[in-house]
This record gives structure tokens, C-alpha cells and sequence, in this order.
């Protein structure tokens, strides 16, 4: 009995630790804000955003003919557990220890040609323009040193059409101003749902929606979250990159206002 005591106290000590390291904003590894070392480290991650890989993949809506960017994919946990069925799956990541676990974790598709995952940096993403049909970004966006430029990188990636999932930041109480906020690990900028939607379209994006999800599935690790963060949701943005309308569709349009009017 004792025994069993000490190995669930053990637990939620470890939990409750990682909650604090792994999902602390500004949490550092290597120089590269968010990283937890090694592999542990990486799963740990992974493990605590498991509700929020769900929440983010069931906005996204994946089907076979998606090809997906994960902007900041860590160890590439997102990619194997939420995307399997993408057409084509793609990742990037600033630290390179993550890269090298992303690639081992996706390794099979990498050999059929229908994965690849990149070191670089969310503000300039090593990707042409419009590239990919989907682009996600789970529990990092606060680390960017250019938030702003990241968002309107990951426009700029997309096709015309093309869906953005990010999950901004842990939600802020409404009437509260977008301000900076501390974590265990450091400070790091919160926007509130209307600084969020402003900065979404200010990227280029249209149809911007903007929903509250639960972090993670642990009642101990969200009553934890409540009283670092004084909220256990995460606000995540979801919009579409614009198709742009062709000159003769326009004139054909200006030409039934004139006729109509
Ligand atoms: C907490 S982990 C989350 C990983 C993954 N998105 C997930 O949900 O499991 C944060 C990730 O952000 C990455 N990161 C931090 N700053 C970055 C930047 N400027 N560009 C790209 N990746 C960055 C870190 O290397 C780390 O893998």
C-alpha cells in the first residue's frame, strides 16, 4: 500500500513539475525557448498537449489530399498521432535536437517521399509561397520572438483556400488588454480574442474564428494551469488564406451593380 502511495505521489509530482517546465512559456533548452530536453523531454511535451493535438485536429479537419505544415512540431508528435492521414505531412522546428526526433519519429514516411521536416524558424519559414493546403502550430506561438511575422508566414505559405489552426496563447478574460505575462520560464505576450482576430487578418488571413479549448485532459494539470496562468484553455485561431477573385470575374460583378442599380 505504501508502496503504491509513493508511486502515485511520485506521479503527480512528475506531472505537476512538467506542467510547470513543459508548458511554462519561455521554458528553455539549448537556447531555444519551450524545449524540454531529450527525447523524455519531447514526449513529456507531447503527452500534455495531447487535448489540445485533438482540439487543433479536429478544427483542421484533415483529409488524404492535405498537405499539412506543423510550424514548430517538436519531437513531430502532432504530425504521427493527428495527421497520419494527411496526403503529405511537413514540419519545422528551431531546435535541432527536435528535428533529429521528429525525423526519427516520422522516418517511414520520409523514405515514401510523403514527409519532410526542416530546422528553421517560424518568422522565415523555409518553404515557397503556397506550398501547403494546412498549416497548424501548437503550444509555441508565444515563444516566437516575432509573433506577428510567424502568422503572416504561415499565410504565406498556404494556397489560396488554404486553413490556418494556430493556438495562440493561453486565453486571457475577456475585457482583460493584450499584456505580457509571466511563466515559470520567463515573460511571454498573451493577446486577448479581439488583439488575436486583429492580428489574424493583419496577416492576411479572412474568415478568422476564434475558440477556447482545454490544455490538457488532467484535472490536477488544469487546476495547476488556473492558478500559474488563471486559465486551464488555450485560444486558438482558425482562419482561411484568401482566394484571390480573377479581374474578369470582378469587372463581371462591378457590371451586375451597375444593371441592378
Ligand atoms: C512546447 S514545444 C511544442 C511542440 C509541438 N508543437 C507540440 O505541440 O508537441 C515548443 C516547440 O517550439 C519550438 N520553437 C520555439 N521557438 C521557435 C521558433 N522561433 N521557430 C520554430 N520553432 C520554435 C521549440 O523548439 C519546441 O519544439
Amino acid at each position: 500500500m505504501r508502496r503504491v502511495v509513493f508511486l502515485a505521489g511520485s506521479a503527480a509530482v512528475v506531472a505537476g513539475a512538467a506542467l510547470v517546465v513543459g508548458r511554462s512559456r519561455g521554458a528553455a533548452s539549448a537556447g531555444v525557448p519551450g524545449v524540454l530536453p531529450g527525447a523524455v523531454g519531447a514526449w513529456v511535451n507531447a503527452y500534455l498537449d495531447r487535448r489540445l493535438h485533438a482540439a487543433v485536429a479536429g478544427l483542421v479537419d484533415l483529409q488524404p489530399d492535405d498537405d499539412l505544415l506543423d510550424v514548430a512540431c517538436g519531437a513531430g508528435y502532432f504530425l504521427t498521432e493527428s495527421a497520419s492521414h494527411a496526403g503529405r505531412v511537413a514540419g519545422v522546428d528551431l531546435s535541432e535536437a527536435r528535428v533529429e526526433l521528429a525525423r526519427r519519429r516520422l522516418a517511414d514516411r520520409i523514405c515514401a517521399g510523403t514527409a519532410e521536416i526542416r530546422q528553421g524558424d517560424a518568422g522565415a519559414l523555409p518553404w515557397e509561397d503556397a506550398r501547403f493546403s494546412a498549416v497548424t502550430c501548437t503550444d509555441a506561438f508565444p515563444f516566437f520572438p516575432d509573433p506577428e511575422r510567424a502568422m503572416a508566414e504561415m499565410c504565406r505559405v498556404l494556397r489560396p483556400g488554404g486553413r490556418a489552426v494556430i493556438d495562440v496563447n493561453p486565453r486571457i478574460p475577456e475585457g482583460t488588454e493584450s499584456h505580457l505575462m509571466r511563466g515559470p520560464g520567463g515573460q511571454f505576450r498573451v493577446w486577448n480574442d479581439a488583439d488575436v482576430r486583429r492580428m489574424t487578418e493583419a496577416a492576411g488571413f479572412v474568415d478568422v474564428s476564434i475558440n477556447h479549448v482545454l490544455g490538457t485532459d488532467s484535472r490536477l494539470l488544469n487546476s495547476l494551469s488556473r492558478r500559474l496562468y488563471g486559465t486551464d484553455e488555450e485560444t486558438v485561431a482558425m482562419a482561411v488564406k484568401p482566394v484571390p477573385v480573377r479581374p474578369d470575374k470582378e469587372a463581371a460583378r462591378a457590371e451586375e451593380t451597375v444593371a441592378v442599380g
